[in-house]
């Protein structure tokens, strides 16, 4: 089912319609849908086209609603889709800042989980980074499926338009002053005039592919592994650990008091279904220097996936009015839980661009948005690739490579300055220019 969740005044004033989306639509809003119940619509108009409701999209449009700034979201997939993927869990100080200052924080404020340590294990050894007292900052642990429920119900609450199961198909007239994008929505084709558009639309989406060939440089490292992520219900080990083994990269995350989210590093083609249960608990055990499973709780496992591990960046980070933000552009590997973070930090850099433009007529910070962004961006992306490194068994890797590996290790646990350079990272950078 298509839903389609409208609209405030003002953006209704913005929308001109020609087309059947009447049975469509969100119950919740009769009145409102009423009068466009039987007309067609082919044909909306706003200031801003995002394309894509995950992190980038949905933290975009609230930055944007709170600038006076008009917006349409259109997603593909139907929001108990969107809301039910089970992706990133760590929120930096600026991300769960950006909640608080839209008014959004009040369930991560009850449910999420202050994180003070940040644990990273090798030959039995653990270096412990006590965040607080390394960067004077904490971390939060939120899923981000918890994220996204919250920007929805927030965004369809105010009435905001976002349609779910409305796929963009392509984006015309970049360099004009009116681009637009074509897309299906309940079988029929229609179009988002806009006077800016967000692709926000992931790795695979067609934001990117819009750029042509050769305005944009791709950038790209991809790994020969993977990770097994599972959720399991058993009580999590007291601090968020890395681990270094012999036997390949393992991590105990969590998500509740409950809730575990436990990953292995496995081979790049692997199926889930190799990993039954015991399987998985022994290796994990095994990873984590558990031998005598004394410390690792084990559940019942109710998720299971796999991703595998990516570095790219595309540059710029816009062409004419599309401007890029979050997967769209860049993907940084797991280790360090940057991605939904970068997302954040993208689009608060757009948003004040949008504002300069829309409010005192400035296309500066418009024409620096690139710019401004891929700064934090390389700088994540070496993080996440450093972290990486450090912390997995490479197939290819020699002795001597492993040596190497275990000794950067070693000096990390002797070393508060190198401590305090992971931690810094971890908790976040903070966001310049804004
Ligand atoms: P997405 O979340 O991919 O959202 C894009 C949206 O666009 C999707 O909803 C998609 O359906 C929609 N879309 C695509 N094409 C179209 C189209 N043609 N028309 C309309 N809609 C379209 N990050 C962290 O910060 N911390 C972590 O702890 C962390 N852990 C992770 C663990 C794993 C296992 C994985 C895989 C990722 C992790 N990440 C983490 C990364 C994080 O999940 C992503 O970086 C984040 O989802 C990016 O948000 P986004 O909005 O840019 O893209
Ligand atoms: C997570 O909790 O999902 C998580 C934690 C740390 C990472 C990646 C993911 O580096």
């Amino acid at each position: 089912m298509n839903s389609i969740t409208f609209f405030d005044k003002k953006a209704r004033a913005l929308l001109y319609t020609r087309g059947a989306i009447g049975a469509k639509v969100v119950a919740a809003y009769p009145a409102i849908l009423s009068d466009l119940s039987d007309k067609k619509m082919d044909r909306m108009r706003t200031q801003v086209g995002i394309i894509g409701a995950g992190p980038a999209g949905l933290f975009l449009s609230h930055l944007l609603r709170g600038l006076n700034i008009d917006c349409v979201i259109l997603e593909e997939r139907s929001r108990e889709y969107v809301e039910s993927r089970v992706r990133a869990g760590v929120l930096e100080r600026g991300t769960a800042e950006t909640m608080a200052a839209l008014g959004l924080d009040a369930r991560m404020k009850r449910e999420g989980m202050i994180d003070k340590a940040l644990d990273m294990r090798f030959r039995g050894k653990t270096i412990h980074l006590d965040l607080p007292d390394l960067t004077g900052n904490t971390v939060t642990i939120y899923g981000q499926q918890e994220v996204v429920k919250d920007l929805i119900e927030a965004r369809l609450k105010s009435n905001q338009p976002l349609l779910f199961e409305a796929e963009a198909t392509a984006i015309e007239g970049l360099d004009s002053a009116r681009p637009t994008i074509r897309y299906r929505s309940g079988g029929n084709e229609q179009v988002l005039e806009a006077d800016f558009i967000a692709g926000c639309d992931g790795f695979h989406g067609i934001s990117r592919a819009a750029v042509p060939a050769d305005a944009i440089t791709l950038y790209e490292q991809v790994y020969d592994f993977a990770w097994l992520g599972v959720l399991s219900h058993s009580p999590p080990i007291a601090d968020m650990t890395y681990s270094n083994s012999d036997r390949g990269f393992a991590l105990c995350s969590r998500r509740s008091p409950r809730v575990s989210r436990l990953y292995l590093q496995v081979s790049s083609d692997e199926n889930p279904d190799a990993w039954p249960d015991a399987r998985f608990w022994d290796e994990l055990h095994a990873r984590m220097f558990d031998a005598d499973k004394t410390e690792i709780v084990e559940g019942e496992i109710f998720q299971r996936d796999i991703a595998r591990l990516r570095a790219f960046i595309a540059a710029p980070m816009q062409y004419g009015r599309l401007f890029l933000a979050g997967d769209a552009v860049h993907i940084t590997p797991p280790a360090g839980a940057k991605g939904l973070n970068l997302a954040v930090a993208d689009v608060r850099v757009m948003a004040r661009a949008l504002a300069d433009y829309y409010r005192i007529g400035s296309r500066e910070r418009l024409e620096r948005y690139s710019q401004d962004c891929l700064n934090r961006v390389w700088k994540t992306v070496r993080y996440s690739t450093m972290l990486t490194r450090l912390l997995h068994k490479f197939p290819s890797q020699t002795p001597f490579e492993r040596e190497m590996q275990l000794t950067e290790l070693e000096y990390i646990y002797g070393s508060r300055f190198a401590q305090a350079s992971i931690a810094e990272q971890y908790v976040g950078l903070p966001f310049e220019g804004l």
